[in-house]
């Protein structure tokens, strides 16, 4: 159980914002309702985030399969984004991440994992995306989505970009070109930034904003501009998270007090 006791924040919109003193605490909290949505359907469908974020709820994750407290034996996961073009055994691929930090310590049978392919020909990368979108349809869509958020308010690879609400909202699963901000944020982790994939596979805003429950993590002062904007902003596509305003009585925001230092109250 967290040790804190978290403080619940008031929006005007319908969203859930819940605020723990340290992002330890925070991701327990998180592991404790992905754990909820698993022993509740037979068949659980979880939409998987990356990114240092979730980590640390990934771990509370094993730790709780490991204690005899949950199997993923029935459990089917879609993770967000891929970089591409990227080797599935280049340590730096998604899919290497979720092997290495969840898939492999636990009783998840391989083919119920998916992660999109960052090795299909460019040619196939729009069928690609399409039945992955067909999957996730076809699987009766997501129980739950599990996002992180960029600094430049991106969720998956959904990057900040000019166009109306009604297309902003549907976008499907799809090639793009990341933003600068988002390969100058992943440099680090490739080495420099130069070495830093141009594009990636995005599952789109579509099936995101789908998800029957959208828990969203944030943590750290890098985060609380994009919070902050996401949360009390006009919704739109130039931030691509304060789109789930849209479907706000779904969501969940969980964050740490440096994430939330730049939201009104
Ligand atoms: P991070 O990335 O967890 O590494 O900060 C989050 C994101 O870009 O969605």
């Amino acid at each position: 159980m967290p040790t804190d006791s978290p403080r619940q924040l008031a929006m005007k919109s319908a969203a859930e914002v819940i605020v723990y003193q340290n992002s330890g605490d925070a991701c327990i909290a998180a592991a404790e309702r992905i754990a909820g949505v698993m022993k509740s359907k037979n068949h659980p469908i979880l939409g998987l985030a990356t990114g240092s974020t979730p980590i640390p709820v990934y771990q509370e994750l094993v730790r709780q399969y490991q204690a005899g407290h949950l199997s993923f034996s029935s459990v089917s996961t879609y993770n967000l984004d891929e970089y591409y073009p990227i080797s599935p055994l280049n340590d730096q691929s998604y899919r290497w991440f979720m092997n290495h930090h969840l898939f492999q310590h636990v009783d998840i049978p391989a083919n119920q994992t998916h992660v999109l392919d960052g090795t299909v020909p460019a040619s196939a990368s729009t069928e690609h995306a399409n039945q992955f979108d067909r999957w996730i349809e076809e699987a009766g869509g997501l129980d739950l989505q599990l996002l992180g958020i960029g600094r430049n308010g991106h969720i998956g690879f959904n990057e900040p970009f000019e166009a109306d609400l009604a297309e902003a909202v549907d976008l499907p699963t799809r090639l793009i070109e990341l933003h600068p901000v988002t390969r100058t944020d992943a440099g680090p982790a490739f080495g420099v930034v130069d070495k830093v994939p141009t594009h990636a596979l995005t599952v789109g805003t579509r099936q995101i904003l789908k998800a029957r429950q959208i828990l969203i993590l944030a943590f750290g002062k890098n985060k609380a501009e994009a919070v902050a904007a996401s949360l009390q902003g006009v919704p739109g596509s130039n931030v691509p998270a304060s789109l789930l305003q849209t479907v706000a009585d779904r969501v969940v925001w969980i964050l740490d007090e440096a994430a939330a230092a730049g939201l009104k109250v």
